[in-house]
């Protein structure tokens, strides 16, 4: 991808918890503005003022009885809020948007992870995000148990959950994408400045 073509488009980072993506978007943000391109950094869930406030509510360890459709639903509020809010318009005014997850998520974590039907899922994606796909994800994979690893001590709802649950959620991610040319899967046991030297090159900088 050439400079002018990364104008208006959608890059998303994915993968398990722990495996860097903040970081990620923040070093490619970096190099894109460097360039001079407008850029737009966003996270999900949140990213918008209700989004923040959503955020809080799943990730609370005071609200385990969340249902895994109700845990659906925050996350489809906090997608279509940031998709009206953040998204749309910025890559309307030609920025090129970084994003910490998006609608892949969803599918990874509440359909192959809680068991929620993957066609009920994307039906909601396609609603939330007005049919938006991201131009290009970077699925950064990491084995669950390497993930589970890197956990600290102290963690939030999901980071709770146990080795089952992550490895569903992994298996989801590369049963997802396997056949989308549209997505690199990146090992993230590599360092942060090898995994960002990939990027870098796979968005032809
Ligand atoms: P995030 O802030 O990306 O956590 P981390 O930085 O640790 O990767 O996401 C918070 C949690 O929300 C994370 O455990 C993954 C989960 N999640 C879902 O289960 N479904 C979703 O659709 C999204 C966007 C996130």
């Amino acid at each position: 991808m050439r400079k002018i073509e990364l104008r208006g488009k959608l890059i998303v980072f994915e993968g398990l918890d722990f495996t860097g993506k903040s970081t990620q978007v923040e070093i490619l943000a970096g190099r894109l503005r460097k360039m001079g391109l407008p850029v737009t950094t966003t996270r999900e869930p949140g990213g918008t003022e209700l989004g923040e406030s959503v955020r809080k509510v799943i990730l609370s360890n005071d609200h385990t009885e969340l249902l895994p459709l109700s845990e659906l639903a925050l996350f489809i509020t906090c997608r279509a809020q940031l998709s009206s809010e953040v998204i749309k318009p910025a890559l309307s005014a030609g920025h090129v948007v970084v994003s910490s997850r998006y609608r892949l998520s969803s599918l990874a974590y509440q359909g192959y992870g809680r068991g929620l039907d993957l066609r009920l899922i994307e039906q909601l994606n396609e609603i939330a995000t007005s049919g938006r796909q991201p131009d290009l994800t970077f699925l950064l994979d990491l084995p669950a148990e390497k993930a589970l690893q890197r956990r600290g001590e102290v963690r939030d709802r999901i980071e709770q959950e146990d080795l089952a649950f992550y490895r569903r959620v992994r298996t989801g991610y590369l049963d997802l994408t396997d056949d989308d040319p549209s997505v690199h899967l990146l090992d993230a046991t590599a360092s942060i400045d090898n995994i960002a030297h990939k990027v870098l090159r796979l968005v032809d900088l």
